[in-house]
């Protein structure tokens, strides 16, 4: 028995209590139910932080599926006015698409409800009013998890307006076209590598977003918001998916030297904004050249130096991490913070930037007659490569107009198919 000399000696630490925060989740499917999970798990960790999250309402489509995930949830229901009846600290917003997630953050943020979403379609198309909204009510959304979803990087550059000036940018943003290009570079086919990521739970049962380059395109829309300080739409971007490209033309960009990577790149330091989303031929000297399977990577070229960070894109835990952290960081603000606003400015995005370009002529159309023929349209090429019955070529910078103008007269002096991507220049100092 504790004596009363012991009692009185003992420290007196006040006890910590932790604050409830009560979470209400929009969505409960792969992502929704990894957060649930996390949610009820993470107690122990974040305890010490003064925080106690507690999933008190999850909103879904249809009450009718097996859902084990409800386990961790006070109550879910298929009814929006029975979520928004609930007494809620902050909202969670994991639906995906533009509406109603559109409607109901809209609805959560003009309560002054904090909001964090993992839903770059959300973003790219709404981001800037929603944010205003925010502003308006004295709340915040968060969205680290909508992009590179296991790397925080937004939110550190969002509380650092110097570090974050920065001129241009290169990512690879999807994970899933990632891991088909690596596993077609190791010897699939292009088809044994969707169906493949498709059995691992990468790629969505529709995979179309991710191959078509429109995933990526709504994630570079956030991130040109973010750090160019334009806005555009996302209609309006150079969008091309990874579908024409096969096994063949993934080892001739190997023996040129480099890999075929799904990359978004934008760049505004002249002032226009450049942008294009699509495969691009990457030596092997650039920094995102290596990065391979689900892993995501961005290359921020910076007026003190290029920053590259590289690191899980997406999948259910990793997401789930992030939305968690982005609510107890938002929990744990006195007064929850309303971010400087990014002041951006509508834009065009244009493709009209001199690189050099990996080229592809189909049938082998015969090498000196087709370097004499682009050359009549100012296309130098560096290297000229045959390879299983095509023809590949490494070019100096040459304009998109007059790589379309050149390769098209080869396709009408030859017949061959051809196909052109970006060789983005790897710089020196390689991360
Ligand atoms: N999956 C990843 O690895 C990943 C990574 C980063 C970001 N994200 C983003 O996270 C978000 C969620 O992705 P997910 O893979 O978890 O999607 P998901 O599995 O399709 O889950 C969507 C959830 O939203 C619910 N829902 C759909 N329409 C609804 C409606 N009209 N009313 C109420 N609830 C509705 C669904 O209800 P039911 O359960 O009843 O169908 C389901 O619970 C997306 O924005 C995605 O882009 C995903």
């Amino acid at each position: 028995m504790t004596s009363v000399v012991e009692t009185l000696s003992a420290p007196t630490e006040p006890a910590c209590v932790p604050a409830t925060l009560r979470i209400g989740q929009l969505g409960l499917g792969n992502v929704g139910s990894a957060l649930a999970r996390l949610t009820a798990s993470a107690g122990e960790r974040l305890h010490p932080h003064g925080i106690a999250p507690v999933t008190t309402v999850a909103l879904v489509r249809s009450l009718s599926r097996p859902r084990p995930a409800a386990a961790w949830v006070g109550r879910v229901t298929d009814d929006p006015e029975v979520f928004f009846a609930q007494p809620l600290d902050l909202v969670v917003e994991v639906i995906g698409g533009v509406e109603p997630a559109h409607s109901f953050v809209r609805r959560a943020l003009d309560r002054g409800i904090p909001v964090v979403t993992a839903n770059k379609s959300l973003v790219a198309a709404h981001g800037e009013t929603l944010s205003a909204l925010a502003r308006r009510r004295g709340t915040a959304l968060r969205y680290e998890a909508s992009c590179i979803a296991g790397v925080p990087f937004l939110g550190t550059f969002e509380r650092r307006p110097l570090a974050s000036r920065v001129h241009g940018l290169t990512a690879i943003l999807n994970g899933t076209s990632n891991a088909i290009l690596s596993a077609v570079a190791a010897g699939a086919s292009f088809q044994e590598a969707l169906d493949d990521a498709q059995r691992r739970g990468l790629a969505e049962p529709d995979p179309s977003a991710d191959v078509s380059g429109r995933d990526a395109a709504e994630k570079l829309t956030l991130l040109i918001r973010r750090f160019g300080q334009r806005l555009i739409d996302v209609d309006r971007l150079r969008t091309e998916g990874i579908t024409a490209l096969d096994s063949i033309d993934v080892r001739a960009a190997r023996a040129l030297g480099g890999a075929l990577k799904p990359v978004a790149h934008a760049s505004w330091n002249t002032g226009a904004l450049q942008a294009f989303v699509g495969p691009a031929f990457l030596s092997d000297a650039h920094p995102l050249a290596r990065v391979s399977g689900v892993t995501n990577g961005i290359v921020l070229d910076a007026p003190l130096g290029r920053q590259c960070y590289t690191g899980p894109g997406a999948g259910p835990d990793v997401t789930a991490v992030t939305l968690l952290d982005d609510l107890c960081e938002l929990a744990g603000e006195r007064h929850v913070r309303t971010p400087a606003p990014i002041e951006a400015a509508p834009a065009s995005p244009r493709w009209t930037l001199e690189t050099p370009w990996f080229i592809r002529l189909s049938g082998n159309p015969p090498a000196l007659d087709t370097s004499e023929l682009l050359g009549t349209y100012r296309i130098w090429c560096r290297q000229l490569l045959p390879v299983e019955g095509r023809l590949y070529a490494l070019t100096f910078p040459a304009t998109p107009d007059r790589i379309k103008a050149g390769i098209d007269a080869v396709h009408a002096a030859t017949g061959s198919w051809p196909l052109a991507l970006p060789a983005l220049p790897a710089e020196d100092d390689a991360c």
